[in-house]
């Protein structure tokens, strides 16, 4: 087993999930972490989401697998996560690779000409290079005539670039965009690191954007950040500040680093605080909300904010347990997913959160 393993499992073998809030030790400590908090929100209607698409590579990697190759605490992962298993991208696979098939998926589902689409933006934090930019690969592989542009929030980079994809189509400056939350999380984690490695898959997600009735698109939203906290889940070196070396590779310094206990602890207020802020703001209870999809990071996050919140399981969309943490495209993955069994349809209110590195955490009620 890996020395950095934040935490020995409570029972060894014991595969029940443990509900945080009937955890009175648990209620006891909480909250002991300051953090940044945010009271802006914005609206932005008029926009629609006309099609999603997905694509998870084919594949599977178990917790089995990774237990035996390792020597991960059996029974760690799904217990103190939810995941079973989780998608690896093919050798051979880049983050626009995923990215171009979620996308197709998208342009089909939707019967659009790609001739009409003016703007690609990629929410990545595993870009395939530090330039050109993985929405340029994306724009070049679709053949598209359209400005091309990353954006850089980690696990909340899908609402962030969905935010911004809408203020275009809001103000008539773009008449569709494809907005596309993608990650090979694969490449960038410590193989054998138990408390990051094994929470972490590889997927893309795309939504078609365009111009929507005046009650369709982000009722309320909070695109929120809190940067003291970044190195909580960080890359630290590879970038301009430390650039690589033989020996910063060697140590393993090039890999995710996440403080998961703590990221945790931020996560679970985080997440409460903003939804709350949002349905307060937006006049709307938890009973109008037709689907609540949360980033897939840990199934006790979600499970503790659906009983804050007063959410009933019904409400809540997770696929965790198949795909893992995919990062920039866990919303749209499971959006789509969602949407496949008729899930959502249009007037549907939906409530999606996103939150990870950065810190960043972006929230949007959508009325589909
Ligand atoms: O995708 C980007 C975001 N990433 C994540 O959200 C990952 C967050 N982290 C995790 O999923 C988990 O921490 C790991 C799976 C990485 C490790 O799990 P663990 O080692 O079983 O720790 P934990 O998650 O159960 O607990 C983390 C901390 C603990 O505090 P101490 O003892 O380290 O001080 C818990 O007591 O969170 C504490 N905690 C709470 N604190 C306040 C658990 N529930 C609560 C609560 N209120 N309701």
């Amino acid at each position: 087993m890996n020395s950095q393993n934040p935490v020995a499992p409570a029972k060894t073998g014991d595969l029940v999930l443990e509900r945080i809030e009937s955890n009175p030790k648990v209620q006891a400590q909480a909250p002991r972490l300051m953090f940044r908090k945010s009271n802006r929100t914005n609206t932005l209607t008029g926009v629609a989401v006309t099609s999603i698409g997905a694509y998870v590579p084919d594949r599977i990697v178990t917790n089995a697998e990774l237990e035996n190759r390792y020597g991960f605490e059996p029974g760690w992962v799904e217990k103190r996560t939810g995941i079973k298993e989780r998608r690896y991208a093919a050798d051979d696979e880049g983050t626009s690779d995923l990215a171009v098939k979620a996308a197709r998926r998208a342009i089909a589902a939707a019967g659009v000409d790609p001739a009409e689409i003016d703007l690609v933006l990629v929410g990545t934090f595993t870009p395939d290079y530090t330039c050109p930019s993985t929405a340029c690969l994306v724009q070049n592989k679709l053949g598209l005539d359209a400005a091309a542009v990353d954006l850089q929030a980690a696990c909340s980079g899908f609402m962030y670039a969905l935010a911004t994809g809408a203020q275009f189509i809001a103000t008539g400056n773009s008449k569709r965009a494809l907005v596309i939350g993608a990650d090979i999380n694969s490449r960038i984690v410590e193989p054998s690191d138990q408390g990051t490695a094994p929470l972490f898959g590889d997927a893309a997600g795309a939504v078609l954007l365009e111009a929507g009735s005046s009650n369709q698109g982000l009722l309320c939203y909070q695109l929120g950040a809190d940067g003291a906290g970044g190195s909580m889940l960080d890359r630290p070196v590879g970038g301009t500040a430390r650039p690589l070396t033989a020996d910063l590779i060697t140590s393993g310094q090039h890999y995710l680093k996440m403080d998961g206990r703590n990221v945790f602890k931020w996560a679970i207020q985080v997440v409460t605080e903003t939804i709350q802020l949002i349905l307060d703001r937006a006049g709307v209870g938890v009973d109008d909300v037709k689907l609540f999809v949360l980033h897939q990071a840990n199934i006790r996050i979600i499970d503790h904010a659906m009983s804050v919140l007063g959410i009933p399981a019904h409400k809540v969309f997770n696929n965790l347990e198949r795909v893992g943490n995919t990062s920039a495209a866990s919303i749209p993955v499971a959006l789509e997913e969602a949407n496949r069994q008729g899930k959502l349809e249009s007037g549907d209110l939906v409530l999606m959160c996103g939150f990870g590195a950065g810190l960043t955490w972006g929230t949007g009620l959508f009325r589909w």
